[in-house]
């Protein structure tokens, strides 16, 4: 079985907003909403886990589900306090017949039919996947004081985003070593790449942005409504 876990357990900071940027409204539907309704229309994915923020359980049933008909299942469950706990929590729910898992960020409510196709083939061939587009600027790396230290070749720098998508058992184990280790990690991919298994990228794409900051939510208006939804 292919399972999806859509991460909606952090505080959502900088936002600054009143309201959870999960729950914020976007082509008028929540954020959130858009993210679940991508796997939920996907024939591939056979179950959805949904991290929730503690004490957002009614605000997640107000405003997503008694408001939209899913075709799938949907299973709850309550975030921690990192990323990673949250998707450890996500992973602890799954069905015992789960062989692969897109781990996606609920905040990134453009992804679309053709990204899962890429991470379910990616996952079928490699064992993991990221989604990555290039990156259109230079990078640089930078000492803690200022000194730029490192300039990359920018034809290898890549973006990372989600869906980021493994067998289920390699993540399963990475994240228990990680917090075994006290590892910090910024995605999911860390930890499966700190136990030696190899990562490869596939193909995102520019509109697929996460909501991070208020400007975001304008650009992902301008997209919207580009895309119709
Ligand atoms: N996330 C989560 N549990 C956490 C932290 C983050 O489920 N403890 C989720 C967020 O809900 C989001 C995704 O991970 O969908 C990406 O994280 P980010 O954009 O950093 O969201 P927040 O942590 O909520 O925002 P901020 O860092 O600004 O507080
Ligand atoms: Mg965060």
């Amino acid at each position: 079985m292919i399972s999806a876990i859509v991460l909606a357990g952090g505080a959502g900071k900088r936002m600054n907003s009143d309201v959870s940027k999960q729950y914020m409204e976007l082509a008028g539907k929540p954020v959130l909403h858009h993210s679940i309704a991508a796997f939920d229309s996907h024939d591939e994915i056979g179950e959805i886990v949904v991290v929730i923020r503690k004490g957002e359980e009614e605000l997640f049933e107000r405003e997503i589900f008694s408001k939209q008909q899913f075709r799938k299942n949907i299973k709850i469950v309550r975030g921690g306090d990192e990323r990673s706990d949250s998707v450890r929590n996500g992973i602890s729910i799954l069905d015992s017949k789960s062989e692969m898992v897109l781990v996606h960020d609920g905040a990134r409510p453009f992804l679309d039919k053709s990204i899962i196709d890429h991470n379910i083939s990616g996952c079928r061939t490699y064992g993991a996947c990221v989604t990555a587009v290039p990156s259109k600027d230079t990078v640089k790396i930078v000492s803690s004081s200022g000194e730029i230290v490192e300039t990359p070749d920018r034809n290898t720098v890549f973006l990372a985003q989600t869906p980021q998508t493994f067998k289920t058992e390699i993540v399963a184990e990475a994240l228990k070593s990680v917090q075994e280790e006290g590892l910090a990690i910024t995605d999911d991919s860390m930890a499966v790449e700190s136990l030696g298994v190899k990562v490869q990228i596939v193909e995102g794409s520019y509109e697929n942005i996460k909501l991070t900051t208020p400007e975001d939510m304008a650009v992902g208006e301008i997209i919207a409504r580009k895309r119709g939804c």
